[in-house]
């Protein structure tokens, strides 16, 4: 399995909405035996809550399924057990390199390699570099526009380098 994590701060605005966005997208290629996606928080303010109100609505509106969805926080574990590593923002690379030492840069010799970079990293064409926070935007819509667009991009990426290499 090929296994991705989405990370924002709280683990219930950004993260979750590129979870259940991206696993969509995944179903709808018929690879949801080949790619599987999770989401997590630097942040342990809302560990197991679903995802914020908001987030649910965009994701119901578009039939999009959360269905037991709670947040979680980052753990040590994550750096071994996950292919991608992916941040919402600045911030959160930031607070990702704080908390494990790891630099995603495959400098570090000693701990595992997930690739490590920002959702928009992945859609040049946007004028924004990080995904705003709607926690403090309010702006739902615009978030979930930008995660799309980052998560279809993500899945190109992942089938370009490990599915039509040959692991499928
Ligand atoms: P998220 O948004 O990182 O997209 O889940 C936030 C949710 C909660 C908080 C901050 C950001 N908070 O400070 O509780």
């Amino acid at each position: 399995m090929i296994r991705v994590l989405f990370v924002c701060l709280g683990n219930i605005c950004r993260s979750p909405m590129a979870e259940a966005v991206f696993r969509h997208q995944v179903k709808e290629a018929g690879l949801e035996g080949y790619i599987e996606a999770d989401s997590a928080g630097t942040g342990d303010w809302h560990i197991g809550k679903p995802p914020h109100e908001g987030t649910r609505r965009l994701l119901d509106a578009n039939r999009i399924s959360w269905s037991g969805m709670t947040a979680r926080q980052v753990s040590d574990a994550d750096w071994r057990s996950f292919d991608y590593i992916v941040a919402m923002d600045s911030s959160n690379m930031g607070n990702l390199r704080a908390m494990t030492g790891y630099q995603g840069d495959g400098q570090d010799q000693s701990k595992p390699k997930p690739e490590l970079f920002r959702l928009l990293d992945l859609v040049p064409e946007s004028k924004l570099d990080d995904v705003p926070d709607p926690y403090y935007t309010g702006n739902f819509e615009e978030t979930y526009a930008l995660v799309t667009a980052g998560c279809g991009a993500l899945l190109e990426k992942i089938k370009a380098e490990r599915i039509q290499a040959g692991t499928r």
